[in-house]
């Protein structure tokens, strides 16, 4: 099938690769010319386990091209909108500029019986607003969402096989020769056996949303029982496991300590309260604030905790900070909790060194003022507290001999609750983390 892919980013760029390799005929077009021009040399613009190989697969059958011309989307039957919808500056709500400009550059080259299929997150009423603009300028061609649900680190897994499709259409046969042609770009996940969920427009935008929030809360959820182990002396990841061990609970999602971060649950829950504002049902949702503040409470409580274990400053202590990424696997530091709580010990007077395996470039770009490591050896020197910010597996199989031989003081903080206190203590480390004891 002759596809396009409008947007490069994170999800555009992975879908883009897979349904090449799918053996679909893929144009990818992005508006950043040097996104564009790495991904035409084969290389991923960003770190994603695989992504490199499988560029490096589809390149030699030519079924993969990238460009900045948006008049290359036309002759595709199905056009995907993979682009991003950020926060809005200053504002709980979602950014649609990205949206609203692909889809005008799109409309132009609409040809009849052409399906548009919104795959980026938006809030609900965006689908049936593009809509109403296809309609007008061709008749002929209709919108499909298909909102994505891919995990970044798992990106390439998630879309070739991911764990449900589903699809807003409208009613009739337009929507039903529009469903026809995209269960044939996806016959392969069909045909294994992946859950479909085939629905309306305004559900199929709010699936996406509502997964979201739903993860969001799980994780504040447990890291609220945080902050009661704290004050109790129990243990958060013993309660996560005796309580994950009911499976209408589920121990997945219930990992406390730093909370969560990145390009999509923070601004994901946002867009959504400011959403149900917008549509005088903003108190089903207030719960969300809440979810959103117990988050945020985390990054102060492993500060405060820094403070604590540095007899009560931080002025003149300097502290490695290992991990940079919002998750491991993943060089995205978007609203990452690792940065966010180095920038405030940072700024209560530590000297601050962090290191990651994968983002210390980006790190930087965001936040020049911190000073930066490119191993952990380097990082950890002399350091007089090491943080674990994110759980990169190198971090979480560290010796505690080993690192301790290069600290000028053994105190670590387990912002990921990974390490294995016990062994920690027996080096001679004073050991602490977010909700245990
Ligand atoms: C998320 C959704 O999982 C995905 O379905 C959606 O399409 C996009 O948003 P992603 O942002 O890649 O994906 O990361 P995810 O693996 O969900 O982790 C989100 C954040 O939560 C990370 O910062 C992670 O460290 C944190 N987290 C996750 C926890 O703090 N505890 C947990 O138990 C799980």
């Amino acid at each position: 099938m002759q596809v396009s892919v409008i947007g490069c980013g994170y999800l555009g760029a992975v879908h883009a690769a897979c349904m090449a390799h799918l053996g679909h005929e893929v144009t990818a077009v992005d508006v950043d010319a040097a996104k564009v021009a790495t991904l035409a040399a084969g290389r991923a613009p960003f770190f994603e386990p695989g992504l490199d190989e499988l560029l490096a697969e589809v390149a030699p059958t030519g079924r993969l091209r990238f460009g900045t011309d948006p008049a290359a989307v036309a002759g595709a039957r199905v056009h995907f909108l993979c682009v991003g919808t950020p926060q809005r500056a200053g504002d709980y709500a979602a950014d649609l500029t990205y949206v609203d400009d692909a889809v005008a550059a799109l409309l132009p080259h609409l040809a009849p019986g052409d399906v548009v299929v919104g795959k980026s997150t938006v809030p609900v009423g965006t689908a049936e607003r593009i809509a109403a603009e296809v309609a007008r300028v061709q008749p002929e061609a209709t919108v499909l969402w298909n909102p994505e649900f891919l995990r970044e680190g798992y990106a390439i897994g998630d879309t070739l096989r991911p764990d449900r499709i589903v699809y807003g259409l409208e009613d009739g046969p337009r929507g039903e020769r529009a469903r026809a042609l995209l269960d044939e770009v996806y016959a392969a996940a069909l045909a294994d056996g992946v859950p479909q969920v085939v629905t309306d427009l305004a559900t199929a935008q709010l699936v996406k949303v509502a997964a979201n929030s739903f993860l969001a809360t799980k994780i504040s959820f447990i890291n609220a029982m945080a902050e009661l182990c704290e004050a109790t002396g129990a243990d958060v990841t013993s309660l996560a496991d005796a309580i994950g061990h009911d499976d209408r609970i589920g121990r997945r999602f219930l990992n406390a300590g730093l909370g969560f971060g990145g390009g999509c649950l923070p601004k994901d829950i946002r867009a959504f309260m400011a959403r149900a504002g917008e549509l005088g049902v903003d108190q089903a949702l207030t719960f969300l604030r809440e979810v959103d503040q117990i988050n945020l409470r985390r990054r102060t409580r492993l500060v405060d905790l820094a403070r604590e274990v540095c007899d009560g400053s931080l002025v003149g202590v300097r502290v490695a900070v290992l991990g940079a990424a919002f998750k491991p696997n993943s060089d995205d530091v978007r609203d990452s909790p690792a940065l966010s709580a180095a920038a405030q010990m940072q700024l209560q007077g530590a000297h601050v060194v962090v290191t990651d395996p994968k983002a210390v470039e980006n790190a930087r770009a965001v936040l020049p003022g911190l000073a930066y490591a490119e191993t952990l050896e380097d990082a950890v020197g002399q350091a007089d507290l090491v943080v674990l910010a994110t759980e990169w597996s190198e971090y979480r199989e560290l010796d505690p001999e080993t690192v301790g031989a290069l600290v000028a003081h053994r105190r670590v903080l387990d912002g990921r609750n990974v390490l294995d206190p016990a062994r920690w203590r027996a080096a001679g480390w004073t050991y602490r983390a977010l909700g245990r004891p």
